[in-house]
């Protein structure tokens, strides 16, 4: 039995952002009918008032929440005050009034970057804060552990359907190709991109290019957000599972390549033809994050879309973006 209906009230906070419009589109093509939205510019999430104002009007009776403050290792260094202050506020004006204007089911997003820095691999939900977490993208990570914990207490105390997906690193469509602060993916797709275009000899990468990372194709993690919605009995599972280890559920792909392997796949899709340096003055980041998937393997999800493919689907979207002047960056 799916735990959501086609005419539920759904909302999807940040459906303009790479998870939300995945989300969204994800929805409308099952045929859900009611999807609320709202750009930033009608609704700021980090503002309480509007958005206490806002679910006393909408009450919504399911809340998908993919806005957040986000950004690849650059930026969560730099702008380590707004990363933690944004996000607090955001998921705490979203969660806190979900559970006022009661709303039945909840999804709230962690991120696999918030594991302890070296977390035992593959990455069972049991590590969360078992030991350091990565420095540059601490202040991040300590607000989405708030998130996770929030949500986590109002099932247990207020016997809701509130639960949290820890997806691994994402791209895909609409992704952010800001040329600093942007994640792996589009900072390299773009890179090579340019170095094509402008016929350079040489494109550098940040880093060693040594260390290991797995790439969820955003459709696929929508799908599996989606499934999880539909068909998670939330309360049965967090309870068979040791419920105080365990407060979310991780999504992935259960694979995981180099760095080093990415760029030259990002190499190949964009057709750059000159060679690559690695500048390793830049940090790595963790040397190893795979998640483990066995629990949303278990229950009957596994992600679809191959690397290449969704790298070249990645690029066609920046390619026709690009054209219109519609690059997010
Ligand atoms: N990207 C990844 O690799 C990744 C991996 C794991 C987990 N996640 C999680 O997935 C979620 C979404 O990430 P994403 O990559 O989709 O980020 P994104 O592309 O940057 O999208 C973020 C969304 O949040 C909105 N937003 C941010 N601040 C807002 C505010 N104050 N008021 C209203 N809207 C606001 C943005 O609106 P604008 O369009 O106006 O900016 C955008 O729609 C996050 O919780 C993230 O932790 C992402």
């Amino acid at each position: 039995m799916a735990h959501i209906s086609l005419t539920d009230r759904i909302y999807i906070a940040g459906h303009t952002g790479l998870v939300g419009s995945a989300i969204l589109r994800g929805l409308k093509s099952r045929g859900y009918k009611n999807l609320i939205v709202r750009t930033r510019e009608e609704l700021d999430l980090s503002n309480a008032k509007d958005v206490q104002a806002f679910f006393k009007e909408q009450s919504p009776e399911v809340v998908f929440i993919a806005a957040a403050k986000v950004g690849g290792i650059y930026a969560n260094n730099t702008y380590r005050a707004d990363f933690l202050i944004q996000n607090l506020n955001i998921q705490n004006n979203i969660i806190w009034n979900a559970l006022t204007y009661e709303c039945k089911r909840l999804v709230f997003l962690g991120s696999s970057c918030i594991y302890p820095k070296l977390a035992q691999q593959p990455i069972a939900e049991s590590q969360l804060l078992t030991s350091n977490l990565e420095y540059t993208n601490r202040p991040y990570a300590i607000a989405k552990i708030a998130g996770l914990e929030l949500v986590d207490s109002i099932r247990k105390q207020y016997n809701k359907e509130f639960f949290s997906i820890m997806p691994t690193n994402l791209y895909g469509p609409g992704d952010n190709y800001h040329p600093k602060n942007s994640h792996v993916v589009p900072a390299l797709l773009r890179k090579f991109h340019e170095g094509t275009v402008t016929k350079q000899d040489v494109v550098e990468v940040w880093g060693t290019g040594k260390v290991l990372r797995e790439f969820l194709y955003s459709d696929d993690c929508a799908s599996g957000i989606i499934f999880l919605a539909e068909q998670l009995n939330v309360q049965t599972f967090f309870s068979e599972m040791n419920n105080n280890d365990f407060s979310h559920i991780n999504l992935g792909t259960g694979e995981d390549i180099t760095i080093k392997e990415l760029a030259d796949l990002c190499k190949a899709t964009t057709g750059f033809q000159g060679e690559i340096v690695y500048n390793t003055t830049y940090p790595d980041g963790p040397p190893r994050k795979l998640l483990d998937i066995g629990h949303i393997k278990s229950i009957g999800w596994e992600s679809r879309i191959s690397l290449d493919d969704g790298l070249k689907l990645s690029y066609d979207d920046f390619l026709s973006k690009s054209k219109d002047g519609n690059v997010r960056a």
